[in-house]
């Protein structure tokens, strides 16, 4: 993190949040009779979660799980690691699973697959935000706020390397080498 760091706002947070009550008016009206499970995928999903389950009747527990595949870089490693909320009581359960944004497609098929294998009866995914441009895996997702380019983005609970979570506005984000590089 350094002053020389670029910031760029992409979505404002008054068009995320009118987005997240629309995604909930989704998630209700394809299930009425059912509150899914809500689980988030943490640390960055858990302010969108909190946000959508203020719209969800009958939903009052935001499950967690550890996962990730960034450690502290712009770039995924490729690699999953499913820590702590892997080991969830889902049997029988319909998971909506809750993500901050779905990159490769890796981290949430990775849960898809422990959760199902657990024997939910049905786990499906609302991710705030998707980059198509870089899906490897093709993962199934059910609500999407926006689709976005290949940048990396901060705030709204997003971080780099643990910074920025707290920037209300979703921001694309430029550290200072690579903003100088492209500068020229
Ligand atoms: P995937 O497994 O490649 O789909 O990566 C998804 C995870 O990478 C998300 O849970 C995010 O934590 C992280 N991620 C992907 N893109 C970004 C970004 O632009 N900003 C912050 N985190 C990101």
């Amino acid at each position: 993190m350094s002053s020389a760091d670029r910031f760029r706002v992409l979505l404002p947070q008054q068009e995320v949040l009118s987005r997240i009550g629309e995604m909930a008016a989704h998630i209700v009206r394809d299930d009425p009779d059912e509150p899914p499970m809500l689980v988030a995928v943490v640390e960055g999903a858990r302010t969108f979660a909190a946000r959508l389950r203020c719209f969800l009747p009958g939903c009052p527990i935001v499950h967690e799980v550890k996962a990730s595949s960034y450690g502290t870089g712009t770039v995924s490693s490729g690699e999953v690691s499913i820590g702590s909320g892997s080991d969830l009581r889902v049997s029988g359960c319909r998971v909506l699973l809750i993500e901050d944004i779905v990159d490769t497609g890796r981290t949430i098929e990775a849960l898809r697959r422990r959760f199902l294998g657990a024997g939910a009866r049905s786990c499906r995914v609302a991710t705030l935000l998707t980059k198509p441009s870089r899906r490897v895996v093709d993962v199934p997702i059910d609500y999407v706020g926006f689709s976005i380019p290949d940048e990396f983005v901060i705030g709204f609970g997003m971080d780099h390397a643990g910074h920025y979570r707290e920037l209300p506005d979703i921001v694309v984000y430029e550290p200072e080498a690579a903003a100088e590089s492209a500068a020229g």
